[in-house]
């Protein structure tokens, strides 16, 4: 398999309880490395493009008030299979329902306050990448 990036947000709930590292440490653990990361505390409007594909939601107002709250950490995660490698060890969008071992399993507080966020796709995955970081931002 290719080596793949994708684009990971650790939420308002990890930043807060101080779980960064804790977070960090699964991802590393799962064979993915960071490529690039920073701190940065979204406006509305930037969580309003970034979730912009919810728009029509219910929870869309509940989410981007949540997300531009507090600060988050933007990650670029690199590695082979990267998106669904990502996505196996976040676990279920509903931390009900997340597998044990996995970051919202083990952290997560609620559907909203799920610890994180990961591309679904390699195009989405772009899209991301670049509301966030520059090229010369990310170094594998
Ligand atoms: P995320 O992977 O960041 O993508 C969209 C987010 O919307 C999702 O994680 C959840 O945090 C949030 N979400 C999805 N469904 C609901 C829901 N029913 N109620 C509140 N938030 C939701």
């Amino acid at each position: 398999m290719a080596l793949q990036r994708t684009f990971s947000i650790l939420k308002p709930d990890v930043t807060r309880r101080n779980l960064t590292g804790a977070v960090n440490a699964k991802i590393e653990a799962a064979g993915l490395r960071i490529v690039a990361q920073k701190r940065v505390h979204m406006s509305l409007a930037e969580a309003e493009t970034f979730y912009g594909v919810h728009r029509a939601r219910p929870f869309f107002g509940e989410l981007t008030q949540m997300m531009s709250a507090a600060p988050v950490v933007v990650q670029v995660l690199e590695g082979d299979n990267a998106i669904a490698r990502y996505r196996d060890v976040m676990g279920a969008t509903n931390p009900a329902n997340a597998v044990p071992g996995t970051i919202r399993k083990e952290f997560a507080l609620s559907m909203g306050e799920n610890s994180v966020h990961g591309s679904d796709a390699p195009e989405t995955a772009a899209v991301e990448i670049a509301q966030f970081f520059a090229g010369n931002e990310i170094v594998g």
